[in-house]
């Protein structure tokens, strides 16, 4: 079974569109994000895009602030200082990766935990980890998001999360291990120093593949009626193709699918949940859903 994220994001989006005119119909806000986009970066140029069009297309609106790659970190602050006090905005987002001389973790604790949609805050990590309501980093709720409209049981199953970034692996190790509907799996963390990845994946029910290097998962690496989340996106040159690149994931696809009870494509897998999670977490924002 293909796990559609394409088609289960158009089904979600539909219905927040129809919650949105409803709201407009009574006289209540709009959901509003912002995103801050800073630097030139090809990839994430196309990704805050993607993420404005959603908002369109939902009926929210959308603010995006461009900044120039030689902003500084106390001209970022100041400008998300702008947008915490900003009644007309519900939440908003700096897309990662930042410019190197911009310091990551002191932008992410400048933002408001109320406005932090993308989940990246000390607070809403920390509420997250201990089952309060929080927002959710939105690509592993994208997953969560993906799962429960399968009807995948998680209960008891043995799930391996490969990689442990803070926006993906970690949250999804903490989400796919805590006592709620889906989640409660025995959850195992591979990282680059963990020794002998495939033994590990070789006993996995569920394998969520999140290390940003193409088709890293191999069919040997994979038992027999496994469900593979791919999360990867890597862009590699494609002459026949007319932007230049193709996409690939962090799976082997071919090799690994066939194995497969459940397995995510790439493109139209976990890339359009995440987008989904996102306008859900800034509709929750809208009715202040989270924080009162
Ligand atoms: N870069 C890659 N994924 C994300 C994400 O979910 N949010 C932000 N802000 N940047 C990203």
């Amino acid at each position: 079974m293909i796990l559609d994220g394409k088609q289960t994001s158009i089904e979600l989006q539909n219905k927040m569109a129809i919650e949105v005119q409803n709201r407009k119909k009574e006289g209540l806000k709009t959901p509003h994000l912002a995103a801050i986009l800073v630097g030139e970066d090809g990839a994430s140029q196309t990704y805050v895009n993607a993420k404005v069009k959603a908002c369109e297309q939902v009926g929210f609106d959308s603010t995006l602030i461009h900044l120039p790659k030689e902003t500084t970190e106390h001209e970022l602050l100041s400008q998300i200082e702008a947008l915490n006090e900003d009644k007309n905005i519900d939440g908003f987002i700096v897309q990662l990766p930042l410019p190197a001389h911009i310091n990551v973790d002191k932008v992410f604790q400048q933002v408001k935990p109320n406005k932090d949609v993308d989940g990246f805050h000390p607070i809403n990590i920390g509420r997250m980890v201990k089952n309060l309501p929080a927002y959710i980093s939105a690509t592993p709720l994208g997953i969560l998001m993906l799962l429960e409209k399968y009807n995948i049981e998680t209960a008891g199953k043995k799930c391996v999360v490969l990689g442990r970034s803070q926006i993906v692996g970690l949250p999804m190790s903490i989400l796919l291990a805590r006592n709620t509907t889906i989640g409660n799996c025995t959850v195992t963390l591979c990282h680059s120093k963990t020794s002998n990845i495939k033994k590990h994946t070789l006993e996995a029910d569920i394998i969520v593949v999140a290390l940003g290097i193409a088709e890293y998962l191999k069919g040997n690496m994979v038992k027999k009626g496994a469900i593979v989340i791919d999360v990867g996106i890597t862009r590699v040159n494609d002459e026949t193709k007319k932007s230049g690149f193709r996409l690939l994931g962090d799976v082997d696809y071919e090799k690994v699918a066939p194995k497969c009870i459940a397995i995510t494509p790439v493109p139209g897998g976990v890339g359009p949940m995440t987008i989904t999670a996102l306008l859900h977490n800034t509709l929750l924002a809208c009715k202040k859903e989270i924080y009162g």
